[in-house]
């Protein structure tokens, strides 16, 4: 069951809106985000379908996973991302030169790429930027560069991350106007957090301000019934009508995962014999799942104290990023709600264990937000 539907069609799209931009996408060269929140498959979309799709139509790409490591930095899991991608383009016999010169038709007269700088030396001090590395891509390659950073926003909760994207954009702006530019620098991020992606693309003081921010679209009907007509040929005959699964898909913030855990349970449940038809039982088992996942993001809370209820319900009943929550207003309302004096230095450090257990996350300087949009929506829910 673990196999991926896959979505030639929207990676078609959405190469083609960055590679060969109509008038009306021509916006997108100055950077596209696709925001959607977690576990929906972005990752697995941008694997399995974008990048392949890009490949295929002559692009170089580079790919890089904010999340894959967040004992890294965000900078040095890029400029090692571009390492790679250029030490292959350097390798006459690779996998990669060798679509390039049957895709792009590159005759290298059997060499490699060439860099006019130390590979190893990539963005470290004194080395070659990003800018220049980019551009002899681009001009040896004589196409586009995309590079697509999933969970970007990952990279503005430093200051070396910020440097890293100023970079980028300094990149952009180089090679892009250029009047005979071979090919294009494209860049694409990913984020889980709406709210941060947003900032990314709507500060003017952001390094990409004025780009492309669009919501990630989201596993649909499509999927369900594929999912459907697998269990249909493996043999589950409990199965649900698709217009329950499509509503127990959704109910479940459209992540795959705890659909097929609602399958499983479902399977679990008639068998134990509950007397429900599966389009009774599955809209119960969706909207227990549902809460639970959401527990377990509350629970942590809960541990951290009284304090962090109620900042983190402070936050999460803010429209848009929650601001002054350390301010001596904000200190005496948290203190009426629990019932006893709260000081402001005590704020600072539950703050850090609610940023620590990844419940909140800082949005930029004095910003915060309910990192999982689905926790936040049942913490509001609830407190109605
Ligand atoms: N198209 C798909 N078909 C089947 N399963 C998928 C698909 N997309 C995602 N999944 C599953 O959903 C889970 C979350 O996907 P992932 O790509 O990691 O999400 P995200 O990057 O948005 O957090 C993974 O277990 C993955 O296998
Ligand atoms: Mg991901």
């Amino acid at each position: 069951m673990a196999e991926v539907f896959r979505r030639p069609q929207l990676a078609a799209e959405l190469a083609r809106r960055l590679l060969e931009p109509g008038v009306l996408d021509e916006g997108l060269r100055s950077g596209l985000f696709l925001a959607g929140m977690r576990r929906t498959g972005k990752t697995t979309f941008l694997r399995t379908d974008l990048v392949p799709e890009l490949e295929a139509r002559g692009a170089v790409v580079i790919y890089v996973d904010l999340w894959s490591d967040t004992k890294v930095s965000p900078a040095a899991l890029v400029h090692a991302a571009v390492r790679r991608t250029l030490a292959e383009l350097a390798a006459p016999a690779s996998p990669l030169l060798a679509r390039l010169r049957r895709i792009r038709g590159l005759d290298l007269g059997g060499m490699g790429f060439r860099f006019g700088f130390q590979l190893e030396e990539l963005g470290e001090a004194g080395g070659a930027t990003l800018a220049q590395a980019f551009s002899e891509v681009v001009d040896q390659a004589g196409g586009d560069v995309v590079l697509i950073v999933d969970e970007v926003q990952q990279a503005i909760t430093t200051e070396e991350g910020n440097q890293m994207l100023l970079a980028l954009k300094a990149a952009r702006d180089a090679i892009n106007p250029r009047p005979d530019t071979p090919g294009h620098f494209l860049f694409l991020g990913t984020g889980s957090n709406r709210a941060l992606v947003s900032e990314l693309t709507a500060r003017r003081n952001q390094a990409f301000a004025g780009a492309t921010s669009l919501s990630y679209p989201v596993l649909g009907e499509d999927y369900v019934r594929h999912v459907l007509e697998r269990l249909e040929a493996t043999g589950v005959t409990l199965r649900p009508s698709l217009q329950a699964a499509c509503r127990a898909f959704e109910t479940l913030g459209h992540r795959p995962e705890e659909f097929l855990r609602a399958l499983s349970q479902l399977q679990a449940g008639s068998s134990r014999g509950s007397g429900l038809a599966p389009d009774q039982l599955l809209p119960v088992i969706a909207a227990t799942l549902r809460g639970a996942a959401a527990d377990l993001e509350l629970q942590k809370v809960e541990q951290i104290g009284g304090l962090a209820v109620v900042i983190f319900d402070r936050v999460a009943r803010s429209e848009g990023p929650a601001r002054w929550i350390f301010s001596a207003e904000s200190a005496a309302a948290y203190g009426q709600a629990i019932g006893r004096e709260v000081r402001v230095e005590e704020i600072q450090p539950v703050v850090n264990e609610l940023l620590a257990a990844n419940v909140l996350m800082r949005l930029g300087h004095g910003r915060y937000g309910v990192t999982d949009p689905c926790v936040q929506e049942i913490w509001r829910e609830r407190q109605r």
